[in-house]
């Protein structure tokens, strides 16, 4: 018998003082909840249930869509789009947004997901993740439509993110901190076992794909030099690197430890007219949403990601987050820049 706090006991009794609370908003979490646990299944599974490789498609972002990214889309859906919680979802994984089907109430929030977080690491049993973000859909009843999504992160209801690591965790905001579950396969429930989480305000490691080195600004260039640079140059102390290519793990292991994670804008990029690498309503506002709940930053280079007005679904930007001092001192490099 377990004597832990599971997350629905948790969440039901953080919404019990929000005033005007109906009971939708915990119930939409918990439908995401068992939604997270179905995929922490079939990851679990791999190769036995026949789940890994790639498909034969291309999602909108020009990505060949992997098995997984396919199947957990699908599993979001359907968890989610019956209970008359939500208005309509949009994913990675979907070209348009998707109405709920008309044989099912439409509910007042929208919900925003990257199913499959890191799915270049599913072939090789690297930790993946799913990432979540919750809005208010603003206005009238009408058929809701792209517009309602285009919401800065500081709009943001709640966020989160399932890591299915070496065990499944659930780590969630609701603007009240963060707080993380690890899930007790035993009993198929979540477990509060990180209370308030926070990121150190300083650190001796970051996170980059250094193979795009020589397309970075010179801010991104000079702050990581500096850090290559050790005990010698103008930090005075060597630094670590890790690059797990899961954005779900680096954010996890900053929140765990401390850190910096840079998916920075790059001249490659730019040259194909990308604004960045990763999404800003299914990852970079979810993300930023949780880091700064931990007393973190997260930036683009010279903007605060939450900030931003979104201008369209999948809009692509730069990200700079973790340790608040850190992050701090990126931004100052991009003012001088
Ligand atoms: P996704 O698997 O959802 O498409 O996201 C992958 C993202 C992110 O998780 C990770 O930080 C980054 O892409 C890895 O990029 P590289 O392959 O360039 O290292
Ligand atoms: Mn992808
Ligand atoms: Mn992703
Ligand atoms: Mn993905």
């Amino acid at each position: 018998m377990h004597n832990g706090t599971t997350i629905t006991q948790f969440i039901i009794e953080e919404q019990r003082h929000v005033a005007g609370a109906t009971g939708d908003f915990t119930s939409l979490l918990n439908d995401i909840v068992t939604a997270c646990k179905v995929i922490s299944n079939m990851v679990n599974q791999g190769a036995l249930v026949g789940v890994l490789g790639s498909a034969e498609s291309e999602n909108i972002q020009g990505e060949t869509q992997k098995k997984l990214d396919i199947l957990t889309n699908e599993v979001f859906i359907k968890s989610n789009e019956w209970a008359g919680h939500l208005a309509a979802m949009a994913s990675e994984e979907m070209d348009t947004i998707y109405d709920i089907p008309a044989k099912y109430p439409r509910g007042k929030y929208l919900l925003t997901f990257d199913p499959l977080d890191g799915s270049s690491n599913i072939d090789v049993n690297v930790s993946v993740g799913t990432i979540f973000s919750i809005l208010r859909i603003q206005g009238g009843d009408g058929a809701p439509s792209e517009r309602d999504f285009l919401q800065a992160g500081t709009q943001q209801v709640a966020a989160g993110y399932a890591l299915y690591g070496p065990s499944t965790m659930m780590v969630l905001t609701t603007g009240k901190g963060v707080n993380g579950f690890t899930l007790d396969q035993s009993i198929g429930e979540f477990i509060l076992t990180h209370p308030d989480m926070t990121i150190p305000a300083d650190t001796r490691e970051f996170a980059i794909n250094a193979s795009n080195m020589r397309f970075w600004e010179p801010a991104v260039k000079r702050y990581v030099q500096e850090c290559l640079d050790g005990k010698e140059g103008p930090r005075g102390d060597d630094f670590n690197m890790r690059w797990i290519a899961s954005m779900v793990a680096e954010v996890h292991r900053i929140l765990t430890r401390g850190g910096v994670f840079m998916y920075p804008i790059d001249s490659k990029m730019k040259s194909k007219g990308l604004g960045g690498k990763l999404r800003l309503l299914y990852e970079a506002n979810p993300m930023s949403f949780i880091v700064e709940q931990a007393g973190g930053g997260s930036i683009t280079g010279a903007e605060r990601i939450m900030d931003l007005q979104p201008e369209s679904l999948h809009q692509r930007v730069p990200v700079i987050l973790g340790s608040k001092n850190e992050v701090e001192r990126i931004l100052g490099y991009h003012d001088q820049a």
